[in-house]
């Protein structure tokens, strides 16, 4: 009789290698593996015969970098996603399309299992199977196995159980160090090493997207970027796809050394954790998206719109991607850009991105009002008026209730 199967979320490397051996073993199962070009990811070239190396089946390399830009990147720009501020959500809005991605490759090719490469101590494993079990929860179960939260090897372990299984594993000089990088098109993480410690600052050798100030050049650049409805569509005047346009982006701030984060995270399932991010272009396209909605959004709209992202956010990193509120947050968010449309010009230089410039058909800012000449459009006698009503109950209550002039 044939074997069960099990799609393996495979990114080429030692873990998800030796996973395709485990899950035979251990499993009895068949793996197909899969792997998901979001951009900058995995090394896409020889997946297939790493994976054929390591007994599976068959390999399904699938690239979405399309769909992750335009499902899962845009909106998440759209809605402002920045969890604790500062962090782009590189990884976080990854999770869900490989979720999906996993799901439909099992339905595709009749496996009753998935397989993903996390540890049981991040927020990944909750991203992969809380979307998966959503997924998944209409037609038949999926198992979802995950080796390296269930082995329990060490890295020692790990590398003799690939040795004995005949996998080639790349040298890695001793005195290098070994970095957990998780990267797609939007960002990449990098933790662990001497990242570990809180004091230290990130070795350089960690980084490898954005220059260090010292490196950048010495003259800034300038660089205008065309939105249409809260989406980016062009870089000084010239259309681009969103894939394009973001690796240009990046490639662009990070030689000014833009983009680079340190930050001590809240990780969902309780640890705080040390992270470092390089997301050179999400810097940029955030900082000018919220330069033009301050031009084209009321007050009450960025208001509500900055409420929402907070939520938004942790929402996107808790893996709640696949639920109705956020799917509600999104369309709030599609609705309040109905008009974030024009141009913002940005100024790159070492390691700063400032806003310097932006316009828009649609922006509320009216020249005639808000200009200091004396001959603009304000009707100034009636800002006394408006002033005399909208202190109206202040005055009261301090003539009713307070009984000196000071407090
Ligand atoms: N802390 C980030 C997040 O939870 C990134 C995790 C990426 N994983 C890694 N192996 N570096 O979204």
């Amino acid at each position: 009789m044939a074997r069960e199967k099990c799609v393996l979320a495979y990114s080429g490397g030692m873990d998800s290698t030796i996973s395709t051996v485990w899950i035979q073993e251990n499993y009895n199962m068949d793996v197909v593996t899969l792997t998901v070009d979001l951009g900058a990811g995995p090394e896409i070239v020889g997946v297939k015969e790493r994976a054929a190396q390591a007994g599976a089946i068959q390999s399904l390399v699938w690239d979405v970098r399309d769909e992750f830009v335009n499902e899962y990147v845009f909106p998440g720009l759209k809605a402002g996603a920045m969890y604790e501020g500062v962090y782009a959500l590189s990884t976080a809005l990854g999770r869900p399309l490989m979720a999906k991605k996993l799901v439909e490759a099992a339905r595709e090719v009749g496996a009753t299992a998935v397989a993903h490469g996390c540890t049981g101590k991040g927020n990944d494993q909750v991203r992969f199977d809380a979307g998966i079990m959503t997924l998944a929860a209409h037609g038949d179960p999926l198992k979802i196995v995950a080796p390296a939260r269930e082995w329990g090897m060490t890295r020692d372990e790990e590398k003799l159980y690939a040795q004995k299984a005949g996998l080639e594993l790349r040298e890695v000089g001793s005195d290098q160090r070994v970095y957990s990088i998780d990267r797609n098109l939007w960002g990449q993480a990098i933790e662990g090493e001497d990242l570990e410690d809180t004091w230290e600052a990130p070795p350089e050798d960690a980084f490898s997207w954005t220059r260090q100030i010292s490196d950048t050049p010495d003259e800034p650049i300038e660089v205008s970027i065309g939105f249409e409805k809260g989406v980016p569509v062009s870089i000084d005047g010239t259309l681009k796809s969103g894939v394009e346009l973001i690796a240009i982006l990046n490639d662009l701030a990070g030689e000014h050394g833009v983009g680079r984060i340190d930050h001590v995270e809240n990780r969902l399932v309780g640890i705080k954790s040390r992270e470092v991010y390089e997301t050179p272009a999400a810097v940029v396209l955030n900082a000018a998206l919220k330069a033009l909605e301050t031009s084209t959004m009321s007050r009450e709209q960025q208001r509500v719109k900055d409420n929402l992202s907070a939520i938004y956010s942790d929402m996107v990193y808790d893996g709640r991607w696949f639920t109705e509120l956020r799917t509600n947050i999104a369309a709030f968010m599609d609705s309040a850009h109905e008009f974030s449309t024009g141009d913002v010009r940005v100024r790159l230089h070492k390691g700063s991105c400032i806003v310097v410039g932006r316009r828009s058909p649609f922006s509320l800012y009216d020249f005639d009002l808000a200009t200091y000449s004396t001959t603009d459009a304000f009707d100034h006698e009636a800002a006394t008026g408006f002033i005399d009503i909208y202190s109206l109950a202040a005055r009261t209550q301090s003539r009713k209730q307070t009984h000196s002039e000071r407090r």
